[in-house]
């Protein structure tokens, strides 16, 4: 079985992020063969074109390990029912220039979690537009995960009431991620 690289994109700059803890938890779901990185976002320039004639480095490492993942795995709170804007700053960057766009043919997972009942829902269905648009092979189903302290064990472990769901989506996207790898 070749090695996978699964980039995984939180979408929270908060320190106790409930996300960064979810996504965390589901990296453990993962086969043996695949490797994990979680690129960080929240040293990012807001985008201008101002800045597009020399990069910051920090977008340069960025844009860099996306490129170079296999597939991606976006995490996400919402905000205002939407995506925050530091993940969209952070795919505003890899869409660009065009011709070098490292979102497109990538397969890309979608999910995230909320106190709120609807789970990130809105914020996740606002994702999935935009990462059709830029042409990423998102994994269809959903999986809005309202936060409840039995979410993610003391372990770190995602907790007996979610883990069938959350394994089954992860099995899923293992699936699309090594048809895509070839
Ligand atoms: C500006 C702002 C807007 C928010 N809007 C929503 C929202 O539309 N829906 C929702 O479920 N939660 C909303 N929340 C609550 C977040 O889901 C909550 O802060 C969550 O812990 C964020 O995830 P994180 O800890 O991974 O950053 C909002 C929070 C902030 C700060």
């Amino acid at each position: 079985m070749s090695k996978i690289h699964l980039a995984i994109v939180v979408g929270s700059n908060n320190r106790e992020s409930i996300n960064r803890q979810y996504a965390q938890a589901l990296a453990k779901l993962l086969p043996a063969h695949f490797s994990v990185s979680y690129p960080q976002i929240d040293d990012l320039p807001m985008y201008s074109l101002d800045l597009e004639g020399e990069r910051a480095a920090s977008v340069n490492r960025f844009t860099s390990e996306i490129g170079a993942a296999d597939a991606v795995l976006i995490v996400t709170p919402e905000h205002n029912r939407s995506l925050p804007a530091v993940l969209k700053n952070a795919i505003d960057w890899g869409s660009k220039p065009m011709e070098k766009n490292v979102w497109f043919n990538k397969p890309v997972a979608i999910t995230g979690t909320s106190p709120g009942a609807m789970g990130a829902a809105l914020a996740q269905q606002h994702l999935r537009q935009i990462m059709g648009i830029l042409g990423s092979v998102v994994l269809g189903g959903e999986a809005y995960i309202q936060f409840k302290p039995d979410l993610i064990t003391s372990e770190g472990q995602i907790g007996p009431n979610s883990r069938d769901f959350l394994q089954a989506y992860m099995d899923r996207f293992v699936s699309l991620a090594e048809t895509l790898k070839g």
